[in-house]
């Protein structure tokens, strides 16, 4: 099966080719294949070990994801971590790509998610979030591929106080959750063969809000107390995207770690599993104002993976305690 990812350098991105690699790992298959490259050669017929998924990856920019890359002839030819510059808001170089790679999935992980700058630029998002996924669903139908698009919670208004499902009806009400419903939009009418994952308060490798509290430790942070959401770990969320597309279960999903809090219930959990005495105020959204209003409750309900699929999301919990674990735990935090 082949893969092409975009925004591979992003925070979901990078998780995804992880958990790629783990599934490649456990699932290698055995093919014959000889030197003289036919697969079932009756003159040589060496058995080789074959990854089930390869995968091409793309970013805003060309750059090896590897640390340390030296940029010898070696380091060169791992192609596995080159992510080759591919702008998806470049419908002919989109096309180019899918055309030659032929994938048989394409996942967008690639983004406009400056949230309150979409205010100013409203235009920039709705390229980025809205047309773009559509070249990439159009090509994706061209070709036969499914695609894997990923979308937020902030296409529901956050007024109300019960979880949603993919059943409720969005109604965003900022320029970036407008562009991400435009987005879901396109795809759904480009490509039959479409997964929409909503997904919420992602951390992963990136910017992101465990990482902000945890550089700010040692102030005192005011973190806001009135707006309640499921924070997801991108590693979560990549196991969610392998397992859907193996399947032929299109449509709208919502995938976010079960169970809900509070950013300032998130902020006080990274400290407590990290064993810190963080000095940590709660404050209401008035006291810390956005260019784009935050909901004030956007719980998503995982409805389809509950009903659907054997498939589990972990609790938010169990899946930062996780983060931490590999990410944190060795660095002297205390
Ligand atoms: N982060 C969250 O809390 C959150 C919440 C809900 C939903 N989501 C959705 O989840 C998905 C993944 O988010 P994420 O947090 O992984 O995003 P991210 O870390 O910001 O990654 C987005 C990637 O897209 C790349 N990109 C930007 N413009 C591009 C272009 N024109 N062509 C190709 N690539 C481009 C970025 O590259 P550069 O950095 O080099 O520009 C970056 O590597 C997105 O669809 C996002 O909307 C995220």
């Amino acid at each position: 099966m082949n893969i092409l990812i975009t925004g591979a350098a992003g925070q979901l991105g990078r998780a995804l080719i992880k958990e790629i690699d783990y599934y490649n790992a456990a699932n290698m298959i055995k093919v014959a294949k000889c030197a003289c490259g036919k697969i079932k050669c009756n003159t040589h017929g060496l058995t080789q070990l074959v990854r089930p998924i390869d995968y091409i990856l793309t970013g805003h920019r060309e750059m090896y994801l590897d640390e340390g890359f030296d940029g010898s002839d070696e380091a060169f030819a791992n192609e596995d971590r080159h992510v080759q510059a591919l702008d998806i808001t470049d419908e002919n170089a989109v096309n180019e790509f899918v055309f030659s790679y032929m994938p048989d999935v394409i996942v967008n992980c690639a983004a406009y998610n400056a949230v309150d700058k979409a205010e100013e630029e409203p235009e920039a998002a709705n390229l980025l979030n809205g047309k773009a996924p559509g070249f990439l669903a159009k090509a994706a139908d061209a070709v036969g591929a499914k695609i894997v698009h990923v979308s937020t919670d902030y296409v529901f208004s956050g007024e109300g106080d019960k979880p949603l499902t993919e059943k409720d009806e969005p109604c965003p009400q900022t320029a970036y959750g407008k562009s991400k419903l435009l987005g879901e939009q396109s795809v759904a009418s480009a490509c039959k063969k479409h997964f929409i994952i909503r997904t919420a308060w992602l951390f992963g490798e990136g910017k992101n809000f465990v990482r902000t509290m945890i550089n700010n430790a040692d102030r005192q942070l005011r973190v806001v107390d009135d707006q309640t959401g499921c924070p997801t770990s991108a590693s979560e969320l990549a196991r969610l995207i392998v397992y859907l597309f193996f399947t032929e279960k299109y449509g709208i999903w919502h995938g976010v770690c079960e169970g809900s809090t509070t950013w300032y219930g998130f902020a006080k959990k990274i400290f407590e599993f990290l064993g810190k005495n963080a000095d940590i105020i709660p404050i209401g959204s008035m006291e810390y104002v956005c260019a784009a209003k935050r909901p004030a409750y956007s719980v998503l309900e995982n409805a389809r993976i509950h009903t659907e699929t054997d498939f589990t999301m972990l609790s938010w919990e169990e899946a930062l305690k996780e983060y931490l674990d590999e990410y944190f735990k060795s660095e002297s935090l205390q």
